[in-house]
């Protein structure tokens, strides 16, 4: 079977790597890179360091409005969808890529599968709330990574060909962990020890494009006593500049780092403060606490268990939060089993067998 999948963004690179090796067993994968994020420490360093195969198409999008970078990524992939008429595509999470894959193939007739389906949290003015609700209205196969999202999917009416398989990024994880700890630098090259620092990402718009909000977590970052190392993502670099934020010394922006970079300072930190939905899944994986610095999260879970606190963008709470938060020894295995790559691959098989073609549509 020919599979199409589409990749744009940080986090979809970071999952194609064991997904891929997971179909390429037994299928012919063509990967199609949008262009959504385009610097290298944005996207080069992850096909680079992940072995992830070279992209047979790169769209070149770049950036943009909602409209116009979704709007680009459409009319650019259905050129691609044409020529290479894929008997299915998968998409992943809730990118512009995401939606704009879902779209073109949905309207050239061609199965949707979505990986990290179901997702959602209840707030329809983020950006990729929108994109994973158009998404699973267009999917034809759904990969979820918990069973809540199994849940949100059955209360929208969606029941069949719903497969609970587990997060990829927990394969990612697990397949690059010693790796990292053999070839990362990282902790070495800032002088950092194990625990003596907490990690801090920001990038979603709701905090960048909101200076109170930003100014909020800048505030409370400038108070804390404790290092702290915050790989800057460039929408939010530019989001500092242009509302003029200082940050003290102990405070320390550093551009985005690659992932085996990445994976050791999460697995040292003492602490994460993230609006990641990567990020705080990943300490949950590492068993590092986590605040999130936002009002909701879809990764409810890590919360009700205790390991990841919500924040908002407000200083005191962030700050009472970073003091006094401890979670609980008990991590349950809520993302599944570190196999949710072979169970995607294992589950399309079975779709594509003979006896299921074309129950899809
Ligand atoms: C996107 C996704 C978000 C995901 C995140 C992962 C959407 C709507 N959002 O957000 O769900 O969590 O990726 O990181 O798809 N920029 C650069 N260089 C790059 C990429 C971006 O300078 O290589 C700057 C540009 O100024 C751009 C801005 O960052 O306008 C935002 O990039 P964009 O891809 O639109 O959204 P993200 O915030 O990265
Ligand atoms: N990440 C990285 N380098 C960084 C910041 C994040 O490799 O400087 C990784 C992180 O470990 C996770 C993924 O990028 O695997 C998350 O991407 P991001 O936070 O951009 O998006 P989200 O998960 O919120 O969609």
């Amino acid at each position: 079977m020919k599979i199409l999948s589409v990749v744009g963004a940080r986090p979809e690179f970071i999952q194609a790597a064991p997904v891929s090796r997971a179909l390429r067993q037994r299928h012919h994968e063509v990967l199609v890179h949008t262009g959504q994020h385009y610097d290298y420490r944005m996207s080069q360093t992850f096909f680079d360091e992940l072995g992830i195969p070279t992209p047979d198409y790169n769209l070149e999008v770049g950036s943009g409005s909602h409209a116009r970078q979704t709007g680009e990524i459409l009319i650019r992939m259905e050129e691609v969808m044409l020529r290479e008429k894929p008997d299915l595509v998968i998409v992943r999470g809730d990118t512009n890529s995401t939606l704009a894959g879902a779209l073109a193939a949905s309207k050239l007739h061609i199965p949707v599968a979505h990986i990290e389906a179901g997702e959602r949290s209840f707030d329809r003015r983020m950006p990729e709330e929108i994109n994973r609700l158009v998404a699973d209205r267009l999917a034809d196969l759904f990969f979820c990574v918990s069973q809540k999202a199994v849940r949100h999917l059955a209360a929208e009416g969606i029941h069949t060909r719903v497969h609970w398989v587990g997060d990829v990024m927990l394969d990612a994880m697990l397949t690059n962990r010693l790796l990292a700890r053999e070839r990362s630098t990282a902790l070495r090259d800032l002088g950092l020890s194990p625990r003596s620092y907490a990690l801090v990402t920001v990038h979603r718009a709701a905090n960048t494009d909101d200076p109170e909000r930003l100014g909020g977590i800048a505030r409370a970052l400038n108070a804390v006593e404790e290092n702290v190392i915050f790989p800057v993502h460039p929408r939010t670099r530019r989001a500092i500049e242009s509302a003029g934020i200082q940050f003290k010394r102990h405070v320390r922006l550093i551009e985005p780092v690659g992932y085996l970079d990445m994976m050791m300072l999460e697995e040292n930190a003492r602490l994460i403060a993230t609006d990641s939905g990567g990020v705080q899944r990943e300490a949950y994986f590492l068993g590092v606490p986590c605040l999130t610095l936002r009002d909701e999260t879809e990764w409810v879970e890590t919360v009700e268990v205790g390991w990841n606190c919500l924040v908002g963008a407000d200083p005191e709470k962030i700050l009472q939060a970073w003091h006094t938060f401890a979670p609980p020894a008990e991590r349950p295995p809520i993302f599944g089993d570190g196999h949710a790559s072979e169970a995607i691959a294992r589950h399309i098989d079975a779709w594509s067998t003979p006896d299921n073609a074309g129950k899809a549509f």
